[in-house]
Order: C-alpha cells, then sequence, then structure tokens
C-alpha cells in the first residue's frame, strides 16, 4: 500500500539525492535566481553538444520562442509542426507572429516526408522536427528538403536527450535545437528547457542578447517548482489510499503547484512568466538529474526490451519501431483498446499514459486558434486514437513492466473470449 504507485507521470524522476539537493535549496531563497549552478550547467551542455552557446530558459516553450526570434522569424512567415504533438509546439509559433503549418505523420509518430512536401511553400521558414517518445525522426531527409527550399531545421529535444541517430547525438544534427526538462521529461528541474543554434553567427548573437534581456522568473515561481518533487515525495505513497489525491488537489487548487500547461495556452496565449531565463536553483537541479542520465536511459532501453521480448508476437499490440539509441521516454503501444485500457489499468492502481490521444495535448486545444484541421491528418488521427503510452521511467523494475505485460494479456484473452 505504502508503495510508489506505477505511474507514468507523478514525477518520475525524482531520487532521493535530488530531494535531498531540493529540501536543502528551499531553505536558501537568496540563491534561488543566481548562484553557480547556471555555469556549470552550461559547461555540462556545450561539452555535449559540441557547442559554443548553449541557453537555459524557464521552459522548452520559452527557448523555442527565443529560438524562433532569433532566426528572425515572425509575421508572415510559416512554420512546419507535426500533428500529433503538445500544444506547447505550435504556441510560440503564434507567439512570434508566425503562422504554424501542420503536417501528417508516418508510423514512427514523427513528421510524415511526403505530407512535408506538401507543406512546404515560400513562406515557409523552418520544420521543428520532434523526435517523439525519444524515436529518432528521419533528419537526414528532411534536411534535404529543407536545403532545396533554404529552411531552417529545429531538432524538438523534448523527449529524446541522450538518443543518438548514425552515432551522432539528437540536439546536434540541424540548424538549431530545443531541450524541454519538464516533469515527466527525460531529465527533470519540474519546468526547464535550453535552446542552441549552430552555424549562423546572426543568430546566436541575437539569442545571446535576447537571452540576457530575459528576466529570472518570480521567487514564488521558482519556490512552487522546488516544491513540487518534495510534494510528490511525500504524497505518492500514499496514492492510492485517496489521501495523497486529496492532498494533491489541493495543492493544486491552492496554487502551490503548478499545472504543465496554463488555460491561456489552450487558445494560443502566452503566459506572463514565459519566457524567462532558468533561475539558478533549478539549473543545480537539473545538474544533479544530468549526472544520472545514462543511468536513467538504460534503464528506459531495459524497460523498453522487455516491452519488446514480451509483446513482439501479440496479434493484439502494435509496437513502436525498434531502434538502437532510441531513448523510448514513453514506449508507446497501438490498440482499439487504448481508451478502455487506461481505465481498466487505473482500476488495479496502474496509471498509464494519454499523451497525444488528443492529437494536440492536452484536452481542450482550440483547433481553431492554431488554424489546425484534425480531418486532414489521417495518420495523427488514427494513432492519436490508439496510442497508449506504456511507462519506462528510471525507478521502474523489470518485474513492473511484466506486471503491465501480464495485465495486457489478460485483458486481450478476456475480450477474445467475450
Ligand atoms: C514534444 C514537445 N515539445 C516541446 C514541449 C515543450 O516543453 P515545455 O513543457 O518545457 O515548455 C513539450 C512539452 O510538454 C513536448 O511534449
Amino acid at each position: 500500500m505504502f508503495k510508489r504507485p506505477i505511474a507514468i507521470g507523478l514525477s518520475p524522476n525524482n531520487q532521493a539525492d535530488d530531494l535531498k539537493y531540493v529540501y536543502k535549496a528551499l531553505f536558501s531563497p537568496n540563491c534561488f535566481k543566481s548562484g553557480k549552478f547556471t555555469g556549470l550547467l552550461s559547461s555540462w551542455f556545450m561539452d555535449y553538444l559540441k557547442s559554443d552557446n548553449v541557453f537555459f530558459f524557464n521552459s522548452g516553450r520559452s527557448a523555442l520562442f527565443c529560438l524562433l526570434k532569433s532566426l528572425s522569424i515572425g509575421p508572415g512567415d510559416e512554420v512546419i509542426v507535426q500533428a500529433f504533438t503538445c500544444v506547447a509546439v505550435p504556441d510560440p509559433v503564434i507567439w512570434v507572429g508566425a503562422r504554424p503549418v501542420f503536417t501528417d505523420i508516418d508510423a514512427s509518430l514523427n513528421i510524415k516526408i511526403e505530407s512535408l512536401e506538401k507543406a512546404v511553400n515560400n513562406k515557409t521558414k523552418a520544420i521543428i522536427v520532434q523526435h517523439t517518445f525519444g524515436i529518432p525522426a528521419n533528419i537526414n531527409k528532411i534536411k534535404k528538403i529543407a536545403q532545396k527550399y533554404g529552411i531552417y531545421v529545429i531538432e524538438d529535444c523534448a523527449h529524446s536527450l541522450g538518443a543518438e541517430l548514425d552515432n551522432r547525438k539528437i540536439g546536434a544534427l540541424a540548424d538549431a535545437a530545443f531541450f524541454s526538462f519538464g516533469r515527466d521529461k527525460v531529465v527533470s528541474s519540474v519546468y526547464g528547457g535550453a535552446a542552441v543554434i549552430y552555424n549562423n553567427d546572426k543568430a546566436k548573437r541575437i539569442l545571446s542578447r535576447l537571452h540576457r534581456s530575459l528576466p529570472k522568473p518570480s521567487l514564488f515561481w521558482i519556490f512552487r517548482q522546488l516544491l513540487h518533487p518534495l510534494a510528490f515525495s511525500v504524497i505518492l505513497p500514499f496514492y492510492n489510499v485517496h489521501i495523497g489525491k486529496v492532498i494533491l488537489f489541493l495543492l493544486f487548487k491552492m496554487k502551490l503547484l503548478q499545472k504543465p500547461v496554463e488555460k491561456c495556452e489552450l487558445i494560443a496565449g502566452k503566459p506572463d512568466n514565459f519566457p524567462a531565463q532558468m533561475p539558478d536553483v533549478l539549473a543545480g537541479l537539473l545538474l544533479s538529474q544530468l549526472l544520472k542520465l545514462t543511468k536513467f536511459n538504460k534503464n528506459r532501453k531495459k524497460i523498453a526490451a522487455r516491452y519488446f521480448a514480451r509483446l513482439k508476437n501479440s496479434p493484439d499490440f502494435g509496437l513502436p519501431p525498434e531502434i538502437k539509441n532510441a531513448v523510448y521516454l514513453r514506449f508507446n503501444i497501438l490498440t482499439e483498446d487504448s481508451a478502455d485500457l487506461l481505465i481498466y489499468f487505473k482500476k488495479r492502481k496502474i496509471l498509464l499514459g494519454n499523451w497525444y490521444k488528443n492529437i494536440i495535448d492536452p484536452k481542450n486545444v482550440s483547433f481553431k486558434t492554431l488554424g489546425f484541421n484534425p480531418d486532414k491528418f489521417i495518420n495523427a488521427r488514427k494513432f492519436a486514437r490508439l496510442s497508449l503510452n506504456l511507462p519506462t521511467y528510471p525507478n521502474m523494475s523489470v518485474e513492473d513492466a511484466d506486471l503491465i505485460v501480464n495485465l495486457l494479456n489478460e485483458y486481450a484473452d478476456k475480450k477474445h473470449q467475450r
């Protein structure tokens, strides 16, 4: 009973050393905004990406917004974004005054090349390439198309820190890239993002100037993010005995915890606290997580390997592509019963994931505001309907994965007997 439930979300990355760090940091508000960690974080990323400029923000959205500005993208311009994504991707395109133009996806849940070719026109300035769930997109083909038309390629690495393609790091393959360190990303500082630009001195200079001009978030905003891992560490052991859920509800209600997407963003509004620089105390939390990046991703790959081994011959579940250097932030299976299965597992106190079941997540995003017509994207609609995300988080064991597979098979057996 008093054990963390198997749950794909609920702050899945926190480890004891992160909690210790946060607990100590909470009592030093004078170090919230500035300190030694930002420089250390920059060094880590510059070494990782072999770049001389990486900038840190208070979200992936802030990072993307500043990237687009630095590439001088604005009113009258179009930016290609795939369907089957989070509203946090097309929104910054609108925030800079440009228009998001959507494409369909292929079976890897990344941009479909044929759809991309059709979307390009003389207003297109950039393509945002999402490596969905940590599976690398076909960036080489995308770059060829972009080169032909003189369009920037921006990698969206929100799901894919640590993934590689042809022995090269995702995030270092195109003109620019951004990362997210949101609460259930590969590594997490609850809210956070990074942006990098390659081979474009003018854009690098603008990004650097823009970043310098940004404020740090307020002390209360920072306090809320620090409270997040601590609150979850206390609540999670009681999550399945209701009291945990009640406390969590109250903390959100009292606005002591912050939701991942604000209401105004559903209609492409920009929250006041974006864009801002990453506060130093969250840079410290991120560094603490980055020390464990290899270990985290090794576990994700181990859990994914287990799902592959156990589900490979199942006629009931479609599996993601098996790729050596993907990170499988979420192991997305395809099933006609995805909605039922979410409930089936919830009743058994296991929380699976529903990322992108709304095609553009979360629920209630205004497609009209985004200029998005779901009817045009057959694959995105199909995969959104069929998708069910299985967890692969850092502390998850092979036994947990086996339990999930056993329940999936049990469900399928019951269905066949009906
Ligand atoms: C694919 C993808 N890109 C970008 C983002 C934006 O990141 P952030 O939440 O840090 O703004 C998200 C966020 O959830 C995402 O799923």
